[in-house]
């Protein structure tokens, strides 16, 4: 059962579970773990699984296996028998606890944080699947809050115009937020600093906003944005502020991995913004793409909704629990022999993202994070 506060995701669903019964595996699920989700007790154990109360320190202390969104306490963890493996959402730059955790419990752990980002792993790839539903729900969020209507209207007392939608960053989330925004008719323009995104926001009929023309163009590799300079971003910055003058929603997506998310709107850009516009900052837990958002929030800003989105998947905790755990599945369905789980770590999904074998930490930002080996 998932312990951090607003986390209503389950790692396995009555699927998944019939899927690792399926490669020799006996599955226990903590009474009630499903249940913000959608997924009761009885679907799981219909199909074989173990019920059992949650922390129950015979099945904690006798699984292989641990299967779990966010990173379950130290506490818990300690309950956990060593050379055990934990996967999930474990943060591991942001958790300054989890390099010693894992080593006094001599503990295995795999991050999907750290999935490499190849095509082989777009099936067990959680960012993904989660940022997809945060950009979803943004503009329904957005939309929500709008004191218009998204589509244009012919109506008998006249006709409504589209609402204007301004999506910064074109990733996954932001991409999402596009197609979402399209579909409710609003007219969206995407500023990303990724040249290669432009054909994709373009056939979601959406317009690009060229990024600034200067010398020291933020570089990109593997397909992500590198960290832009001040003087790129204050460019950017002149050039978005007409746009937001204009808009009615700004949805912000845009981040640089491992980095402080981009300042793309000031103070002064909100003040030119119309009361009644909304902004949505998905990257408000990285500092913020915009001025003056916080987590969890929503503030009125001189009639401006400012929306500090930082757990929207987990306001659709159904098909976020869906996706999320056929992601485990896909990763993990390899490693199984027999019921018996053997780790590969020649195999590049495992090594990316296998943070700790038998307790030792492999990847030197965790220990930085946190702890020493
Ligand atoms: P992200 O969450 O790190 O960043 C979101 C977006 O913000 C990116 O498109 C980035 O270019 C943009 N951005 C950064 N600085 C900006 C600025 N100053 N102004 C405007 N936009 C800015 O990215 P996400 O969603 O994790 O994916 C990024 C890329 O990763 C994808 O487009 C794709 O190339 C790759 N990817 C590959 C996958 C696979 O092959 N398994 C799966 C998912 C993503």
């Amino acid at each position: 059962m998932e312990s951090a506060p607003g986390e209503n995701r389950v790692a396995a669903t009555p699927d998944t579970v019939k899927k690792f019964i399926s490669f020799g595996c006996s599955v226990v699920v903590e009474r009630g773990a499903g249940f913000a989700a959608g997924f009761v007790d009885g679907a799981f154990s219909t199909i074989g699984a173990e019920l059992v109360n949650p922390g129950d320190s015979q099945a904690w202390g006798q699984a292989d296996l641990l299967l779990c969104v966010q990173q379950p306490s130290a506490a818990a963890l300690a309950r956990l028998r060593p050379g055990a493996l934990v996967v999930g959402l474990l943060a591991p730059y942001a958790n300054s606890s989890l390099a010693a955790t894992l080593q006094s419990g001599s503990l295995s752990a795999m991050a999907l944080e750290l999935l490499p980002r190849i095509s082989r792993a777009q099936s067990a790839d959680a960012l993904s699947s989660q940022a997809n539903i945060a950009g979803y729900k943004a503009v329904l969020l957005a939309a929500a809050a709008l004191d218009r209507y998204f589509p244009m209207l012919m109506t008998a007392a006249g006709t409504v115009q589209p609402a204007r939608v301004v999506v910064l960053g074109a990733g996954v989330a932001g991409l999402q937020a596009v197609a979402t925004a399209r579909r409710l008719g609003a007219v969206v323009y995407v500023s990303d600093i990724r040249p290669a995104v432009k054909e994709q926001v373009e056939s979601l009929g959406a317009r690009f906003i060229d990024p600034p023309e200067m010398e020291d163009k933020p570089a990109e590799s593997g397909g992500y944005a590198k960290q832009a300079s001040e003087a790129f971003l204050t460019a950017q910055r002149q050039q978005l502020s007409d746009q937001l003058a204009e808009a009615d929603v700004a949805i912000c997506t845009a981040q640089v991995p491992g980095r402080k998310a981009p300042r793309l709107i000031s103070e002064d850009m909100l003040d030119r913004m119309r009361p009644g516009a909304v902004v949505v900052d998905l990257a408000v837990a990285q500092g913020g793409n915009c001025a003056d958002t916080r987590p969890g929030e929503t503030i009125d800003r001189k009639g401006v909704q400012l929306i500090g989105a930082s757990d929207l998947p987990c306001s659709v905790p159904n098909h976020a629990s869906a996706l999320y755990a056929r992601n485990l599945v896909a990763l993990l369905e390899p490693v199984f022999k027999d019921g018996q789980l053997s780790l590969n770590i020649e195999d590049e999904l495992i090594s990316g993202c296998l943070i700790s074998q038998d307790g030792v930490i492999r990847h030197n930002e965790v220990l930085s994070a946190g702890g020493s080996n």
